[in-house]
């Protein structure tokens, strides 16, 4: 079984939104291997998001994902990366049917995030859930 990596972010929380977006992954038969609550510091934030380090958009990024608390998770099944992707939707949240595409505000206020490869998985999961065994 594969594991990959998604935060619902600060604009989903504030939403009240988080249950239904856990809903998505669960009705989809993915299970919640790890989850917990956090404010990410500056430093996480970069961390995280650090091959967007030179993007005009990164200082929108790290700003908006440091406003409030996330909700971290460890999703896992069967091809997890793809999956979660898949139900989450594009970056700017145009495909009807997904998270994003039934919900997102904009490009910035899109509300989750997920890995994008096996190995992005691998290294997000150890940032948020470092003494897991994975
Ligand atoms: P994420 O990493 O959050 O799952 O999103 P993603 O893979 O769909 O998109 P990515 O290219 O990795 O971008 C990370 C986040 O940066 C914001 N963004 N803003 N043109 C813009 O203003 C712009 N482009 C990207 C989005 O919030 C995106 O989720
Ligand atoms: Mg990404």
């Amino acid at each position: 079984m594969e594991q990959t990596l998604v935060l619902i972010k600060p604009d989903a929380v504030e939403r009240g939104l988080v249950g239904r977006i856990i809903t998505r992954f669960e009705d989809k038969n993915l299970q919640i291997a790890a989850l917990k609550q956090l404010q990410l510091s500056r430093k996480m934030a970069e961390k995280h998001y650090k091959e967007h380090r030179e993007k005009p958009f990164y200082g929108k990024l790290i700003a908006h994902i440091t406003s409030g608390p996330v909700i971290a998770m460890i999703v896992r099944g069967p091809e997890a990366v793809k999956t979660v992707r898949c139900l989450i939707g594009d970056t700017a949240g145009t495909i009807p049917g997904t998270i994003r595409g039934d919900w997102a505000d904009s490009v910035t206020y899109n509300l989750v995030h997920g890995s994008d490869s096996p190995e992005s998985a691998a290294r997000e999961m150890n940032l948020f859930f470092p003494k897991m065994e994975l």
